[in-house]
């Protein structure tokens, strides 16, 4: 599964930038991620997640990215780099300077507080420094969570 995981990463890193022209000759672009790759890796997600749309979850991602990155090593933006964050220890991304309220909480990432987060980030943790109104729908969400999922995944 990692093995999985760390290869649709790496495939997404390799085909950013890159135009795809289709032809008859070459069906799918070089480091592009086929249907059957994104299927696999949303099958191996735990429930509800396994059921999401990978496509939906890339685009309400959109909303996160002028303050975020998720790929590994990525930068801090306005908000900390995403990569592993599921597991991670919130407040915890290197060399990113958090509000005090994300310092003074104490809990590790999974899918149900993401989700929590992301409904209404300021009624999950009164006085964090994320400028972001929240996520209202469950089905984005759902979405979103497992976009991350597998674009956050550690090597
Ligand atoms: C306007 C910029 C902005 C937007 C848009 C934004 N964030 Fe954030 N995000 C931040 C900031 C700033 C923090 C740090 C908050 C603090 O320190 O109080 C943060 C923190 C986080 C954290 C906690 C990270 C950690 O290391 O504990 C997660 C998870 C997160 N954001 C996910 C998202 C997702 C997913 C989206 C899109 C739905 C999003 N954010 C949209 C700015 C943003």
């Amino acid at each position: 599964m990692r093995q999985i995981l760390l290869t649709l990463s790496l495939l997404a890193l390799a085909s950013c930038g890159q135009s795809t022209t289709p032809t008859s000759a070459t069906p799918q672009a070089p480091g592009a991620r086929s249907t059957d790759e994104i299927q696999a890796a949303l099958a191996a997600l735990p429930a509800p997640y396994s059921d999401a749309n990978y496509d939906e979850g890339r685009r309400a991602f959109a909303q996160c990215r002028s303050c975020h990155t998720i790929n590994a090593g990525g930068a801090n933006r306005v908000g900390p780099n995403l990569h592993g964050v599921f597991g991670r220890e919130v407040g915890t991304a290197a060399s990113f300077n958090y509000s005090q309220a994300v310092q003074d909480a104490d809990f590790v990432w999974d899918a149900d507080r993401l989700d929590d987060w992301l409904a209404n980030p300021q009624s999950f943790l009164p006085g964090n420094r994320m400028a972001f109104a929240g996520v209202r729908s469950d089905e984005q969400r759902r979405d979103l969570i497992a976009y991350l999922m597998i674009e956050s995944a550690e090597d």
